[in-house]
């Protein structure tokens, strides 16, 4: 499976790189509009936090097909391997047709239902992504439309791979795991709450002091 992270915070990429096994970093727009720094600075200084490889998500803006596909070429010209996400309306849908056809890949984004993830993979998206917690804040359910999503693929886009996106729990991106999706993004604080679960700490300090009443250092001996 792929792991990602969606952010545009440089330092914490590079922080969390050492540590987890990253695919690359997704971003939207509001993203990289709360990190005040321009998209063609921010996205080089998110592949050499990543160490110089790894893939790189950036959203066009434009609200029609051809314009999105500008942006998308320029995207793609810009920014070697990037993948373009195009939100799953009318005219995305359009531009995501254009974009296979030119060998640009590309990843169906803000996507509430599971048809509508469905329709972006058979017209040439390489990745969907579901929102997950913002399905659920609307009253839904963000995992069962994952799970549907991710039959829908199986059976009728197998090429295409639901990359799960849109966090506030741990909890919400495990079931997305579980119910087989292929790829997915996290905040940071929600990647943070993976690996730092107070009771792990409280068990490691644990040993410490039971081996230093015993031994005094802490070295094997
Ligand atoms: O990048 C798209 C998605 O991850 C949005 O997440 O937390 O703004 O609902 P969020």
């Amino acid at each position: 499976m792929e792991l990602y992270l969606d952010t545009a915070d440089i330092h914490a990429v590079k922080r969390l790189a050492r540590v987890l096994p990253l695919q690359g970093v997704t971003t939207n727009p509001s993203i990289v509009a709360a990190s005040r720094t321009s998209l063609w600075e921010v996205l080089p200084a998110l592949r050499d936090a990543l160490g110089g490889e790894g893939k790189l998500f950036a959203q066009v803006l434009a609200a029609t097909a051809d314009q999105m596909v500008e942006e998308a070429v320029m995207l793609n010209q810009r920014v070697s391997g990037l993948v373009v996400k195009v939100p799953v309306t009318t005219e995305g849908l359009a531009a995501i047709k254009i974009l296979r056809g030119m060998g640009i890949p590309t990843l169906g984004t803000a996507v509430y239902g599971a048809a509508q993830g469905l329709l972006s993979a058979l017209a040439g998206a390489e990745y969907v992504a579901p929102y997950v917690n913002r399905v659920d804040a609307q009253g839904g359910s963000g995992i069962a439309t994952v799970q549907e999503l991710q039959r829908l693929l199986e059976m009728h886009a197998p090429q295409a791979k639901v990359l799960a996106a849109s966090f506030k729990t741990p909890r919400q991106a495990l079931d997305c795991l579980l119910a087989g999706c292929g790829a997915i993004t996290l905040p940071l604080d929600v990647a943070e709450q993976f690996i730092s679960a107070p009771a792990v700490q409280a068990a490691v300090e644990k040993f410490e002091c039971d081996w230093r009443g015993a031994f005094g250092a802490l070295t094997l001996g």
